[in-house]
């Protein structure tokens, strides 16, 4: 199927897909490392931002989803399916539709935000919602893989991972070393661990002299990871980590230990000031959930934490068009009255 180059010709000796496997790509990766001036002042620290948003789907989830879509497609399959808060959705509808596979996706009633469930309809995917959470979708989603000729392209399937872990092959590739510290937002705890799976990879291979620590941030009502326990009822307005019992709990557990970095909670306000300031002082818009883990940095700030003297990069997961009305609806409502198409009415309106 092939496509513009992504990250499987880019990265392919560090991914289970042989030189004449199928596989399918949209120009996924290769995302900005952008320089964060204000956060980094803020701070005392140099902090980047990885700017996932700027995959073809407009989440992270594009990396592992073209590779997963085309073992899918390697081993015959004619149907994939997910659960999801929404861009595993999005994702899995756009490479399957790529590839020519069905995409099957179930999702949590009335939770998840309307671009992502936009880009499952417009991409043809068979679209399930169950009255349940995350929590139930993934565990249904398994049984029909389990049962059903049916491919599973949630992170559980671990070829996810190997295509998420490429995130942390470009920092790398980009700053010329390992950060000192690697910041990210944690739902089902695929993320993180891909991030420490392709870091460990790139110091074992000598790509990198070590490893950083990895911090994840929860959102403080959807934070399992934080408490040590599972959460029966998880709610936050970052939909896409509303999640109660990560799937990939020991592999994050693992990476925050091995690391010795810490997993940490912030709060819906604060998750929402971060998504203003990045859009205000960085120029990034993302969405919410995108925004955990640099509210967890400005938390810290805020704390009079140590901060400093280091050099951070924090993921970005997804792109802030997915959730619209959740961005809109946290800011004052937007100035309606339509202005007279003279000269000095204009002028005033524009604060000129
Ligand atoms: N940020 C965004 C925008 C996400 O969509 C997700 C997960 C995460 C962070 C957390 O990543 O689960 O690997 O720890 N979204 C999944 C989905 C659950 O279905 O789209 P994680």
């Amino acid at each position: 199927v092939e496509g513009p180059s992504g990250v499987i010709e880019r990265y392919r000796e560090w991914l289970p897909i042989g030189a004449d496997d199928p596989y399918v790509a949209l120009g996924e990766g290769s995302t900005p490392l952008v320089r964060a001036n204000a956060l980094s002042e803020k701070l005392g620290s140099e902090i980047w931002l990885k700017v996932e948003g700027a995959n073809p789907t407009g989440s992270f989830k594009d990396r592992g989803m073209a590779v997963a879509v085309s073992k899918a497609l390697a081993e015959g399959a004619t149907a994939v399916i997910c659960a999801s808060t929404g861009n595993t959705s999005a994702s899995a509808a756009a490479y399957a539709s790529r590839a020519g596979l069905q995409p099957i996706v179930l999702l949590p009633a009335g939770r998840i935000a309307a671009g992502k469930l936009a880009q499952a309809v417009i991409h043809g995917a068979r679209i399930v919602q169950l009255d349940g959470n995350f929590d139930a979708c993934l565990d249904l989603a398994r049984q029909l893989a389990d049962n059903y000729p049916v491919s599973l392209v949630n992170s559980v399937n671990p070829v996810r991972l190997e295509g998420q872990k490429t995130a942390a092959f470009e920092i790398v590739d980009a700053l010329g070393d390992a950060p000192d510290v690697h910041v990210l937002p944690v739902g089902n705890g695929g993320n993180i661990s891909a991030y420490w799976l392709g870091f460990t990879q790139y110091a074992d291979h000598g790509n990198a002299s070590r490893r950083p620590q990895v911090w994840g941030f929860q959102a403080a009502g959807a934070a399992p990871l934080v408490n040590g326990a599972p959460v029966a009822d998880p709610d936050t307005i970052a939909t896409a980590i509303r999640i109660g019992r990560p799937a990939s709990t020991e592999l994050a557990i693992a990476a925050k230990n091995e690391s010795g970095g810490f997993f940490a909670a912030v709060d819906d306000d604060e998750i929402m000031a971060a998504q203003t300031f990045l859009a205000r002082k960085e120029g990034i818009f993302v969405e919410p959930a995108s925004a955990a883990g640099v509210a967890g940095l400005l938390a810290m700030a805020e704390r009079g934490e140590e901060t400093g003297g280091r050099r951070i990069t924090v993921t970005v997961t997804g792109h802030g068009l997915k959730d619209i009305d959740t961005a809109l609806g946290a800011l004052d409502p937007i100035e309606t009255d339509v202005v007279q198409a003279d000269l000095p009415a204009v002028a005033a309106a524009c604060g000129l």
